[in-house]
């Protein structure tokens, strides 16, 4: 694959070039924001879904579980050391849809949810436009690195009587992949206050150090029985327009009141292009995963090279995973809107503001990397020009 190459994405309805005006931005910005890749999806895919477009009929689907789960099962087994059953899955358009059906599944109005800031802005939305109350347990940045404060972690459980946390793992935006020491200690905190864990393992797929991601599930049977994992073909093989996502909740009882919600929700049958494209990822897709994840290094370490070389003053938070650098803009000694003008009118750059990831993201910004380097480049020659 020529992940160098620029393939043109405007004029494709694509949310990151094409809602450039729309949402307000100059037209000559670079985007580097929405957490999808530039880049084509593996061939297999591309095959899959030219043979069953080919067949020209397209009613409602529902794969054969007796096809359909063991490609699924062999990727958790082998990749992640996780063993997952066929009547734990449930599927959905999206994760972001699946936290929403949680909290709506497993709380009531006026109660607490529990997250862990700066982190993903949809976390906060599922918890406030259901009229539930958001909860943060703010992550620790101490020499360059996040950290969970435990006791703190507790104390809001307890004194908000929090029911649900929604766990990123790994975490986006501060590219934390948690240790097993680090997820037992949660879990053990979870457990004892009777809190239900969803844990967001999207980025699964994406880690950058030695040690594993670890699947919340996979930490012992108790825990596993009060937790939702939600899993997702979209960012591992960039197949986030197809909308497919497979949740696995193996308790019975918390899996029913689950598909309660969907069913209220007025969804059923997923989207058929979706399906086949997730099932055409997972079986034949690792080749093309492991060249990405290849030119992704490339470009991780070509951004803390270009720091650290040009423009100093911007910190990268070592990223442990995910395709989303997580920059301490702090030592520009810029007020958080002083820095937003920078990046937007200045450098003519679209990244997603810290800010809007919590309070604790201020004076921070995140990129996303999984573009040509060439594209990745100019966007940094741009930031450094910009801050002189
Ligand atoms: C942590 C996390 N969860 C969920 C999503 C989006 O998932 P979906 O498109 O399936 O709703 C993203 C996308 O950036 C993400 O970073």
């Amino acid at each position: 694959m020529d992940l160098d190459k620029i393939i043109e994405r405007k004029n494709t309805d694509c949310l990151k070039f094409d809602a450039v005006v729309r949402r307000g931005y100059p037209e000559c910005i670079l985007p580097l924001w929405v957490a999808d890749m530039d880049f084509p999806a593996a061939p297999p895919i591309l095959a899959a879904l030219q043979k069953r477009i080919a067949h020209g009929v397209f009613g409602y689907s529902e794969p054969d579980p007796n096809r359909f789960f063991p490609v699924l099962e062999r990727w958790f087994r082998e990749r992640h050391n996780w063993q997952i059953q066929k009547d734990w899955l449930i599927q959905t358009p999206g994760v972001v849809f699946a936290l929403a059906m949680a909290v709506k599944a497993f709380t009531n109005p006026g109660d607490a949810v529990l997250i862990q800031q700066p982190v993903y802005y949809p976390f906060s939305e599922v918890i406030l436009d259901n009229g539930r109350r958001r909860v943060s347990s703010d992550l620790i940045l101490k020499d360059g690195r996040y950290d969970i404060d435990f006791t703190d972690l507790e104390r809001k459980i307890v004194e908000n009587k929090v029911k649900l946390f929604l766990l990123c793992s790994p975490h986006n935006p501060v590219g934390r992949v948690w240790t097993r020491k680090e997820l037992e200690t949660v879990a053990a905190i979870c457990h004892k206050n009777n809190v239900i864990v969803v844990a967001d393992e999207i980025h699964e797929d994406f880690v950058w150090t030695e040690r594993p991601h670890i699947p919340y599930a996979s930490l012992g049977e108790a825990f596993a029985q009060q937790a939702v994992i939600c899993t997702a073909p979209s960012k591992t093989f960039n197949l986030a327009g197809l909308q497919v996502s497979n949740i696995f909740i193996p308790d019975y009882g918390l899996r029913r009141r689950f598909h309660h919600e969907i069913n209220a929700a007025g969804y059923s049958q997923l989207n058929t292009l979706g399906l086949i494209a997730c099932e055409a990822a997972y079986q034949y897709g690792a080749p093309w995963l492991e060249e990405v994840k290849q030119y992704l290094c490339g470009n991780i370490n070509f951004t803390k090279a270009f720091l650290q070389q040009h423009i100093p003053q911007i910190r990268l938070v070592e990223p442990e995973g995910t395709y989303l650098l997580w920059l301490d803009c702090r030592g520009l000694g810029l007020a958080n809107t002083e820095l937003e003008d920078l990046i937007i009118k200045k450098a003519g750059l679209w990244l997603d503001s810290g800010a809007i990831f919590g309070a604790s993201g201020k004076g921070f910004q995140r990129i996303n990397i999984a573009c040509p380097r060439s594209v990745l480049q100019e966007a940094l020659e741009r930031m450094q020009k910009a801050i002189g």
